[in-house]
């Protein structure tokens, strides 16, 4: 299956799929990694495993509707299987979500439906939660409202900021992220009905 990854930033997320590539684990190929920022350390990532990588910048576009269309253009033109959404910081036009729909994951550092939206780990830590973690789900025209696929669960320590629990949390990220992605590619993930299914079973 052929996956393309969009990225804003550090990219580790898709370093941990570029990883489980490069061991054998997770049967993808990585066709492209798309940026909306320029510049950023994801972009290098990807330069090193030798992935096609391009940069999409939105504030040479006049509007949301005119970026997600090139968007979808750019990413079409690697005819991919799968969209993998990778601290992609961009909010997404209805008519990009659907095209994509049941073939597009996010990962977003919260235990949804809790704490959907930004600053998850502050608000996690305010709301005196006693754990925190982080959701896979197909993408949606509902902001980090698709259907969940897995999700990771740590714990909140008395001593926490922000800081320390989005690293506690980001290393879940690795492990569910690669594994989500793999549970498509051998087609035991789908999304039917709106329900994310898995190896038959409705999640
Ligand atoms: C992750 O914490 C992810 O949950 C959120 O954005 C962050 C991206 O990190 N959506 P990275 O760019 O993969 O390092």
């Amino acid at each position: 299956k052929r996956v393309v990854v969009l990225i804003s930033g550090s990219g580790s997320n898709l370093q941990a799929l570029i990883d489980g590539v490069q061991t054998g684990e997770l049967p993808v190929e990585l066709a492209a990694v798309i940026s909306n920022r320029p510049g950023v350390l994801g972009l290098e990532r990807a330069s090193k495993a030798n992935i096609p990588a391009d940069v999409l910048d939105h504030k040479a576009f006049a509007d949301r509707e005119t970026f997600d269309r090139a968007l979808m253009e750019k990413i079409d033109s690697y005819q991919p299987d799968l969209v993998v959404l990778a601290g992609f910081m961009r909010i997404l036009t209805s008519e990009f979500t659907q095209h994509y729909l049941g073939r597009m994951l996010n990962i977003h550092p919260s235990l949804l439906p809790k704490f959907q939206g930004l600053h998850t780990h502050q608000r996690a830590i305010d709301a005196c939660e006693s754990h925190h973690g982080v959701t896979v789900h197909f993408v949606t025209a509902e902001l980090d409202g698709g259907p969940a696929v897995v999700q990771a669960c740590v714990p909140i320590f008395a001593g926490d900021d922000a800081s320390s629990l989005a690293k506690r949390v980001q290393r879940q990220e690795h492990v569910i992220y690669p594994l989500a992605v793999k549970w498509f590619a051998e087609d035991d993930l789908r999304m039917i009905d709106g329900k994310s299914v898995l190896k038959g079973e409705p999640l």
